[in-house]
């Protein structure tokens, strides 16, 4: 896919985008965002507050957190509340680590839809905007002196206009409640806003955006907090905050106050739809895209910027730049400073202030939201929208070079893995030839830029070099340091795009959800940077003692070809080696991890029938008097196996281990832990029988009949189809070919045909039967268990919300019905032990459309290989 350069705008802005880290999707519309230092929260139009974890983009929860829209979160900067409001006259506060509900805050007056809520911790008070054009205040501390749900005063209990006047008769209109009100938390307390803790006509319109600012500073004192409150009257007020009480002659005191100090922006008619504060500066952003520098110290307007083509709905100040985000569906970038990079102020070469720096489409449909926050190295932007998807962009560059600052390792690896994956290394196709030649020396690179020593070793010119590292340990001498051969493949299968099955490029890394996604993600390009960026973090704790070898091949989709030959060519260079490991699996759900100690064989061949004659017409042609190849391929295809799927080769059922008690108690554990998450796997016989089948028995599948000539009324000449056969420890697979050419020589036989019989052996793979209990499987239980402890009761592994206590949970042992061809060659060259850690998930579909790897297994797995290499 072609990139296109950038395209200057009209104001002279580029629409470059930043690099979008995650689309996180939701079923409703996101109306606000906020982000603490742990998590992302959505409030959506159905109500909702979706949490994501800031970390790992994993949905922590949803809390049906009001009945109608929720408009304004709120988060303290201590992270202590996070308030909500919503289309109804209900605020909530929660809090943000527990999402307890804490608070449930109504007002006595009818306020319609609350637009605006914020906080000033000075006073300790909540202040609300509304559609009945009030603002009106609470403070927290009255939550002794709290209102209860029985209360005439609360809303549910008000008498409302439509639904409780009597109708003809004396009946009344029943009031719609709907299932997911009953899924509304209860509120740890219960707060009334006192009937005169109100300004009525606060605004002469509803009062959209509420902000706490400092100044103005002859009117106030430095610290003090004033609020800030923009209207659908188009003007900014500035209001003091007062502890002193009304008092209403009932003995009631009314805590706290404001009293207005200024109005903006008395001129201009249009809305004030959202408000950002930077020091004594207030930014307003109104319609038609058009954003305003206010000074509160001066009450001057000082600037008007056209930053959209429709309403900005949002606004932010960070990292040194003003960023918006409009109905339009673009978000920019403003630069808020000059840039004095000449001193002698070559006017063309100094930016102005407020000039757009980017203005990229950031939704498909109006962003409604946005929110900003730093997490690890990265500055990070992040923006909803009506089109129900709230998206993370970076923004800030990270360097690809300096590998010095151990901080920059984390999103180096995702950026690594984003360029692996942009090479497309499909091995079976020839005329991806280059670009697995480019993506073996993209690998080469980058392992050498972290530390390795690097060879790229030919196979012989045919086929993908296979890319050797090793990085060695430093701390032991190099005859008593342990050696472990990490074995993967750099090459992927191809990704067919054209019948639309794919949801993104599948050579772009695309963050959805908590997921990476692209070919070869899991399929083995992520593992491998996940154990990559493991050793790097140990050289650079200086914690690496042993020496790893990286063997990366760029065959294994297509049989390894070359692989052997060339690893005993270049035995000296590997060296002596203790261990091996591999990561080229998935677990058997989406939940608990494995570790995989079996896989079965492959051969994979092509039975050729070929006449002496060419293509011939079967209406001139076509008689008994022709052997027609089809049809023998047919009759001979037809004698493998039974309708049962029983293979009549004779033997092939030879050799299958018996089943230990060990390991039936294995096939126990596994089967009842995955039917007790989820029963639909069961019953418990036919689960074991199926596990069995796939892992410790033998299969033959025909895949593919392909014919000679074009389409149409033929008899082709040649015929051809793909048959592979999956074995089993203790089956040889020159055994296999062996039995399975005599079976088809036989039967051929009997044909009494013209035409000729040829079978050719593709490609082949021994199975592998690794040892569970041995050192390299122990370590790797250890550091599996370590990297995913999870809560006792949490049926999702979601993470630890409710600070229950963490237990440990063992991976389950499994064994797997594909192939790797090279693990029993490996440990039989260097006698040495094989493990293998699955990385991913069995939702990845490897080898189907929309690949993808959970963002947060690659984090584990990196966790994972960092404590195994550190060990063995
Ligand atoms: N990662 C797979 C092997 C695999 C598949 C392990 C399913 C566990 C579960 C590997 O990349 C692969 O696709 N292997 C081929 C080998 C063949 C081309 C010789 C296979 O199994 O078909
Ligand atoms: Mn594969």
């Amino acid at each position: 896919m072609a990139v296109l350069p950038p395209r200057e705008l009209d104001d002279g802005c580029t629409d470059t985008a930043p690099k979008e880290l995650q689309e996180l999707s939701h079923s409703a519309a996101v109306l606000s965002i906020a982000v603490s230092d742990e998590y992302i929260f959505a409030a959506t139009s159905n109500g909702e507050i979706s949490v994501w974890s800031l970390g790992s983009y994993q949905l922590v929860q949803t809390i049906q957190a009001h009945r109608h829209s929720v408009l304004c979160l709120f988060l303290t900067s201590d992270y202590k509340y996070l308030f909500s409001s919503a289309c109804e006259p209900i605020i909530s506060v929660w809090c943000p680590k527990t999402f307890v509900r804490l608070f449930e805050i109504y007002s006595t007056y009818d306020v319609g839809d609350v637009f605006s809520v914020v906080y000033s911790a000075q006073r300790d008070t909540v202040y609300i905007g509304t559609q009945t054009a009030s603002i009106q205040w609470v403070s927290l501390k009255d939550a002794e002196r709290e209102g209860s749900a029985e209360s005439a005063s609360h809303p549910d209990k008000r008498q409302h206009r439509f639904f409780d006047s009597r109708a003809v008769g004396g009946t009344s209109t029943p009031r719609r409640t709907e299932d997911h009100y009953a899924l509304i938390p209860r509120a740890q307390a219960l707060l009334e806003i006192d009937s005169g803790a109100v300004e009525q006509y606060a605004h002469f319109g509803w009062v959209f955006c509420l902000r706490i600012a400092r100044g103005p500073s002859v009117l106030v004192d430095a610290d003090e907090d004033v609020l800030v409150s923009g209207g659908g009257d188009g003007t900014i007020k500035i209001w003091r905050l007062t502890d002193d009480g009304t008092d209403y002659g009932d003995g009631d005191k009314v805590n706290g106050g404001i009293v207005k100090l200024l109005t903006l922006g008395e001129d201009d008619g249009q809305s004030v739809l959202c408000l950002e504060v930077d020091g004594s500066f207030l930014y307003a952003g109104k319609l038609d895209g058009i954003v305003e520098l206010w000074d509160i110290d001066t009450q001057q307007k000082l600037r008007v910027i056209k930053a959209h083509d429709d309403k900005v709905n949002s606004l932010k100040m960070s990292f040194g730049l003003l960023w918006s985000a409009s109905a339009s569906g673009s978000a920019s970038s403003h630069s808020t400073v000059h840039d004095t990079k000449d001193a002698f102020g070559s006017s063309s070469e100094v930016s102005q202030k407020y000039q757009c720096l980017s203005r990229w489409k950031a939704h498909g449909g109006r962003v409604l939201s946005s929110a900003v926050a730093v997490h690890g190295q990265d500055q990070l932007f992040i923006t909803g929208a009506n089109d129900n998807t709230v998206r993370v962009w970076r923004v800030n560059s990270i360097p690809t070079e300096s590998v010095e600052a151990v901080d920059h390792l984390e999103n180096m690896m995702l950026k690594s893995l984003e360029d692996f994956v942009s090479f497309k290394t499909v091995s079976s196709r020839p005329d991806f030839t280059e670009d697995c030649h480019k993506g073996a020396t993209f690998l080469g690179s980058l392992f050498k830029r972290l530390g390795a020593q690097v060879e790229m070793l030919s196979t012989g010119g045919l086929h993908n070099p296979i890319v050797f590292a090793k990085f060695s340990g430093k701390f032991m001498p190099a005859e008593k340091r342990k050696r472990t051969l990490f074995y993967g493949h750099y090459d992927v299968v191809p990704a067919d795009t054209k019948a639309g099955n794919w949801q993104s490029d599948p050579f772009k890394l695309k963050g959805k959800d908590g997921y990476l996604y692209g070919r070869g993600v899991s399929d083995n390009k992520g593992p491998i940077i996940a154990a990559l960026y493991a050793v790097s973090d140990l050289l650079q704790n200086r914690e690496l003692d042993s020496d790893i070898i990286f063997v990366i091949e760029g065959e294994e989709e297509s049989g390894s070809r070359g692989f052997q030959d060339t690893i005993r060519r270049n035995k000296a260079l590997v060296g002596h080696v203790d261990y091996v490991l591999l990561a080229n699996s998935y677990w058997l759900d989406d939940e608990v991890p494995c570790l995989t100690y079996g896989l079965r064989g492959v051969l994979h061949a092509t039975v050729c029938i070929d006449s002496k004659l060419p293509d011939l017409h079967s209406g001139v042609d076509g008689s008994n008097m022709i052997f027609e190849p089809l049809s023998d391929l047919t009759l001979l295809l037809s004698k493998l196996k039974d309708r049962k799927n029983h293979v009549n080769i004779p033997g092939f059922y030879d050799g299958i281990l018996p089943v230990t008690e060990e390991e039936e108690l294995r096939y126990d554990d596994i089967a009842s832990i995955l039917i007790r998450r989820n029963p639909a796997n069961g019953p418990i016989d036919a689960l074991k029988r199926s596990l069995m089948a796939r892992w410790r028995e033998p299969n033959l599948t025909i895949h593919r009949y392909n014919v000679s000539g074009p389409d149409g009324s033929l008899i082709s000449s040649h015929a051809t189809a793909n048959v592979s056969i999956r074995l089993v420890p203790g089956q040889e697979v020159e055994e296999v070919i062996k039995s399975l050419r005599a079976f088809l020589a036989v039967e051929f036989a009997t044909f009494e045909s013209d035409n000729t019989l040829t079978v050719r052996i593709d490609n082949k793979a021994e199975p592998w039967l690794g040892v569970p209990g041995n050192y390299i499987f122990r370590t790797l239980e250890e550091a599996v268990m370590q990297a995913w402890e999870v809560p006792v009761s949490s049926a999702n592994g979601a993470g630890t919300v409710t600070g229950e206590p963490k237990k440990m949970r063992k991976p389950l042992y499994i064994r797997e019905g594909g192939s790797i061809p090279t693990i029993r060659f490996l440990e039989k060259e260097f006698n040495a032990p094989a493990a293998h850690l699955p990385c991913g998930q069995a939702s990845d579909a490897a080898h189907l459309h929309n690949e993808r790897l959970r963002y947060l297994n690659l984090i584990k797995s990196r966790e994972i290989f960092k404590t195994v290499f550190g060990k063995l």
